[in-house]
């Protein structure tokens, strides 16, 4: 699979402000009473068939921000503070839990990282897609069993019949990712959300899936929310990407944009950690300093701690999201930043 091929020969889309099927706004969100937000103010849009990759280091609110949206968030300890998440014209924090429950399964999917905790060991995994399709269909059980082998064709499952039989512990991890993706998308979700699908699997197993994972998505036209660490897959399946810096989003743009224009330093120190936008091994980590912990976030800018170009200004104020070229935005006073800053040399952030 070469790297880029998706987006070099597929048209990358509208931006995600063209029909988005969600738009998250301003999310705010924390563990336990007191303290500070952890999630202090995200907002995210993904159109139709847009892939929105989410990146960004350890510890910067992806999941949470994930299992937000899915209502997923176990509140308490969590507490969502603010924020509004629109998707089909309803807010999806002002739902009950009984609505939340009919939409999970259905119009949204989510694919996590490890399997196991989604699936149950008790059951096969054709009862489980098929209880899954039942739950939101109405289908005889013999349907529901075919459309599950359908879906497991369809992920390419090897001897899907025998398959349907399988208990999950009698598949590899590979195969059982494969299961997870069936059964995200049994339904025909309209969005999916993929937090780290192949982190757990083998090196060559994870590309197999992910390019599975893609194709489907374009396929179907799903609208997918991408949580990923690997920069080489963001290239590879990206139209869109936020960059995440201490529970905030710090730049969003279309995919070419953030790669060959990034305007917010750190987004330019995480480029400056991938080789070359064909390489697989991009890390995040190596921008120097670590991220401040949510209840001792600086005052300002929360990135000025690390940032090459840091100011007075920075210190004392914090830069707002806003609009730098067609689409593309980014939370920094100076950005873009060859405009702004005097004497700038934007490379030596990624140093
Ligand atoms: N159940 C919980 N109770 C208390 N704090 C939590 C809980 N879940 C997450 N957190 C806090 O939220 C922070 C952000 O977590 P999150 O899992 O969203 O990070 P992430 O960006 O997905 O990181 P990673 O890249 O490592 O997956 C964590 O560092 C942790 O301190
Ligand atoms: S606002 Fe200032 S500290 Fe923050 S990223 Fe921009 S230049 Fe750096
Ligand atoms: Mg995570």
């Amino acid at each position: 699979m070469t790297m880029l091929a998706n987006h070099e020969t597929a048209d990358p889309g509208p931006s995600a402000t063209a029909e988005p099927v969600l738009r998250l706004r301003d999310l705010r969100l924390r563990f336990g009473h007191g303290g500070a937000d952890l999630v202090a103010g995200v907002s995210l849009t993904v159109g139709r068939g847009e892939t929105l990759c989410v990146v960004g280091e350890s510890g910067c609110g992806k999941s949470v921000t994930a299992l937000a949206l899915m209502g997923l968030l176990p509140t308490p300890p969590a507490r969502i503070t603010g924020g509004e998440a629109i998707f089909e014209g309803r807010d999806l924090f002002q739902l009950t839990e009984r609505e939340r429950a009919d939409l999970r399964g259905s119009a949204m999917g989510m694919i996590f990282q490890e399997p196991m905790t989604s699936l149950n060991p008790a059951f096969t995994v054709g009862q489980q897609i098929a209880e899954g399709v039942m739950r939101h269909r109405q289908v005889s059980k013999a349907q529901a069993r075919a459309i599950a082998l359908d879906i497991l064709k369809r992920v390419r499952i090897p001897a899907p019949e025998k398959r349907l039989d399988s208990y999950p512990h009698q598949l590899s991890g590979g195969m059982r990712q494969r299961v997870m993706i069936a059964m995200a998308l049994v339904n025909q979700p309209r969005l999916l959300i993929a937090d780290e699908p192949t982190t757990a699997l083998d090196v060559t197993i994870q590309a197999q899936v992910l390019a599975l994972i893609a194709q489907l998505q374009r396929e179907t036209g799903t609208a997918m929310i991408l949580i990923t660490h690997d920069l080489g897959v963001v290239a590879e399946v990206a139209t869109h990407v936020a960059v995440m810096y201490a529970g905030r989003v710090v730049e969003a743009g279309p995919v070419e944009a953030i790669f060959t224009d990034p305007q917010h330093p750190y987004t330019i120190g995480l480029m400056g950690a991938m080789p070359s936008l064909g390489a697989r091994q991009g890390s995040l980590s190596t921008i120097p300093g670590t991220v401040p912990p949510a209840d001792d976030m600086p005052d300002g800018c929360r990135f000025a701690p690390r940032c090459p170009f840091a100011q007075d200004n920075c210190r004392a104020e914090d830069p707002p999201l806003r609009e730098v070229a067609a689409h593309h935005s980014a939370a920094c006073w100076y950005a873009p930043l060859e405009e702004k800053l005097p004497a700038s040399d934007t490379r030596r952030a990624a140093a």
